[in-house]
């Protein structure tokens, strides 16, 4: 043998034992990965993998003071009639940690053995240092200590009713019952119950723009760190610029939102530390169109505007969220559109639960959302205190429920499909009416399309309302304005469709437009266990006239032929 192939012979042979090491290790890391939950990422798509497999949180969140162990009864069956797969629920600092370093599970441990029980996941909100802007969930001993644990001051001097970002002895404790509840989620939730963990609540402050105590005003004067520099695409104007020199107007509300994040960063960098589990953040969002300037809202939580500061600051938050209260439909996409992002997956982790703004999940699906869920869906009193004697779905629980029940026995294949880029969306109001030819609106006044979805090969004219054969009816009841469309690419030539109060009418489009076209087959059914099941094939006036989705979604599998 020459020197030379013995040369190659040793370099394969390195090759092959670098790639045996590498194969095992990546069988290690997969073999860790498929058992937590994670989020993944491909190209500019999002999704949650539970199991191994992407999943779509189909959630609700539950009133404020509805996460104790007495409160439970008014919680599942409400969750049972949503047809939920994950529940939102607080753990509370002052109960979690009564004296300092003595930490009580007891009601973690209830929700985690409850959850299993009503066979669903959660997300734990952790009230810790921030709940909207305030400290209320702060232990009494942390409450009653106000030199350790201080709140911010005002431009004026005064005591603002929310905590100081620069309180070091408050970040020390955060990080250490934060990091003593994941360590014992890791071990008591080996099954992974939990599925992620946000991070405080709604952070920042209402009352004053920034902290102005001496301990932030030092660091506001200082040199603005070189991350937060880069992050927003800022050169200082001198080596110790401070944040009026760099930021001008918006140095007050740029600088504590780095240190409202930083803070967070570092608690969620701590507990992932200990059980790498998806964490976030949520925001109470700014007005998407007109925000006010100087600001009018909480500042110091991840706005639209601060994107960029949020991400270079607390790196361990994977989902920057925004809590939708917004009830002007134009508003309420603008925020959905705000929020999906390259850099960002879209969940909606508190949003209103009435029945006028259930079509907005479809909207959040369209835009790859890995999760939605409205707020105070229990049957406890929201705003007092007490169980509500009769547990009576409002209209908002009916249309909530009436969403996933039909998404509940699909939600693998939906999440899998839109983590392939498969699916569109199209709900009421989310854009001009786009009318047809004119010629073809002469022939059927019914046939205004509100919506056009262009699929692979295919158009879906979408027009919502109720309708009998030929007509739209006169809108009677409120939501009948409220339709919601759904379409997945299943293949060439085959969709799968839901939705409500809404009708489509394929016609093929690109080198096939204007040819000729009929339905193969339509099949109105469900998944089960994967596979969809039809129990009746549609045809006559159930296609005729377009596909029509009424009061009760429904889920209909349609392949389409041209001629
Ligand atoms: C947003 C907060 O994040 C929730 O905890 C709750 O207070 C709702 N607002 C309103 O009730």
């Amino acid at each position: 043998m020459s020197l030379e192939s013995l040369r190659f012979d040793r370099r394969c042979a390195r090759c092959v034992a670098c790639l045996i090491l590498l194969l095992g290790i990546s069988k290690i890391v997969d073999a860790q990965d498929s058992s937590l939950p994670r989020i993944v990422q491909k190209n500019d798509r999002y999704a949650l993998f539970v199991d191994g497999a992407p999943y779509l949180m189909l959630g609700a969140q539950v009133n404020n003071s509805s996460a104790w162990p007495a409160m439970l009864p008014s919680v599942w069956p409400a969750m049972d009639y949503l047809h939920v797969n994950t529940v939102e629920m607080p753990v509370y600092w002052e109960q979690m940690e009564p004296r300092q370093g003595h930490f009580d599970f007891g009601v973690v441990d209830t929700l985690l053995t409850q959850a299993r029980e009503h066979h669903v996941h959660l997300v734990l909100l952790w009230f810790g240092t921030w709940k909207n802007g305030s400290n209320h969930y702060m232990p009494q001993w942390m409450k009653l200590d106000p030199a350790h644990y201080p709140n911010e001051f005002s431009a004026d001097g005064k005591d603002v009713d929310s905590p100081s970002p620069f309180a070091e002895q408050t970040l020390a404790a955060d990080i250490k019952a934060f990091v003593a509840l994941m360590g014992h989620l890791k071990d008591a939730d080996t099954r992974h119950t939990v599925l992620l963990v946000q991070v405080e609540n709604e952070a920042g402050s209402w009352q004053s723009v920034r902290d102005f105590s001496p301990a932030a005003q030092k660091m506001f004067d200082a040199p603005v760190p070189a991350e937060a520099l880069a992050a927003m695409q800022k050169q200082a104007p001198t080596g110790n610029a401070g944040w009026k020199d760099v930021f001008g107007d918006d140095a007050d509300e740029f600088f504590q939102v780095w240190y409202v994040a930083r803070f967070i960063g570092q608690v969620a960098a701590a507990g992932k530390a200990v059980y790498p589990l998806p964490m976030y953040a949520n925001a109470s969002v700014r007005d998407p169109i007109s925000p006010t300037h100087p600001p009018k809202y909480e500042v110091g939580g991840p706005n639209d505007n601060v994107f960029p500061l949020w991400k270079a600051a607390a790196p361990a938050i994977d989902i920057l969220s925004p809590d939708i209260y917004e009830r002007d439909p134009v508003r309420y996409l603008k925020l959905l559109d705000l929020y999906h992002r390259t850099d960002n997956p879209l969940f909606v982790p508190e949003t209103i639960g009435q029945a006028a703004y259930s079509r907005f999940f479809y909207a959040a699906i369209g835009r790859g959302a890995i999760g939605f869920s409205p707020f105070g869906m229990d049957y406890s009193r929201s705003f007092t205190s007490g169980v509500q004697e009769a547990l009576t779905p409002t209209e908002g629980f009916v249309a909530t429920s009436l969403n996933y029940q039909v998404f509940a026995p699909m939600v693998r294949e939906i999440a899998r499909l839109n983590f392939e880029g498969k699916i569109q969306t199209a709900v009421a109001g989310e854009e001009e009416r786009a009318p047809r030819a004119a010629e073809r609106q002469a022939a059927d006044s019914s046939d205004e399309t509100d919506r056009v979805l262009h699929l692979d090969g295919w158009d879906a004219n979408i027009s919502f309302g109720t309708f009998s054969r030929f007509h739209r009816q006169p809108t009677t009841m409120p939501s009948e304005s409220n339709g919601r469309i759904l379409i997945a690419q299943l293949g060439e030539n085959q969709f799968l469709l839901t939705g409500m109060y809404s009708r489509v009418k394929f016609e093929p489009n690109g080198p096939a437009s204007g040819k000729a076209w009929q339905y193969l087959r339509a099949e109105e059914g469900q998944y089960e266990n994967g596979a969809f099941q039809p129990r009746r094939i549609l045809n006559g006036d159930q296609t005729d006239y377009g596909l029509i989705f009424a009061a009760n979604p429904a889920v209909v599998k349609i392949s389409l032929y041209t001629r």
